[in-house]
């Protein structure tokens, strides 16, 4: 398992990662190259045992100082239950926590992920039906460094 800022030539392979997990509610494929001028210290790749590519992540600064928004996490079904998703989020939040007061994101009330993120200290401080459109209802969770697990 590997950890790395992903190169030019991966972008393609993230884009197939996430039509794979979303299916068609996805980001578009340039999204992903200006993900990769903007944030280089927000995007990161983790790689299977194989050397694979398996999942990424991306935190963006929103123009409120201080706060970081995880815009997108996702690891192909295989690759999943193994702790890649902890180590990548992780990692993520340890990247970030130096220029981030609190950090935020969205989630599916429904979503197994969200007990990720209670384990590494999210709380859930809002939410909204139809947040992304009708049906769509989202809890917003925030990380702080004070409330961070572990
Ligand atoms: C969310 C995701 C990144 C987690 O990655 P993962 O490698 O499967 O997760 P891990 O193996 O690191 O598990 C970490 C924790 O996540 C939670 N979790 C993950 N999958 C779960 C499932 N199917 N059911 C219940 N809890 C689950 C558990 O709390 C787990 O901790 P535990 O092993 O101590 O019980 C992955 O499932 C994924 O890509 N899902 C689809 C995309 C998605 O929904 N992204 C998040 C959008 S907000």
């Amino acid at each position: 398992m590997t950890l790395r800022q992903p190169q030019l030539t991966d972008l393609a392979a993230i884009f197939g990662i996430e039509q794979s997990v979303f299916g068609s509610h996805v980001y578009p494929d340039f999204f992903f190259r200006q993900a990769f001028d903007l944030w280089r210290d927000g995007f990161w790749l983790i790689e299977d045992e194989t050397g694979a590519p398996a999942g990424y992540a991306i935190a963006a600064p929103s123009e409120r100082p201080g706060e970081v928004w995880v815009l997108s996490l996702a690891l192909l079904p295989h690759c999943r239950g193994c702790g890649m998703g902890r180590r990548l989020l992780e990692h993520l939040l340890a990247r970030q926590a130096p220029r981030a007061e609190r950090i935020l994101l969205t989630v599916d009330p429904s979503n197994p992920a969200a007990a990720l993120y209670r384990q590494l200290g999210f709380v859930v401080v809002g939410g909204e039906d139809d947040y992304f459109g009708p049906g769509e209802t989202r809890w917003v969770m925030e990380w702080r460094g004070d409330n961070a697990a572990g």
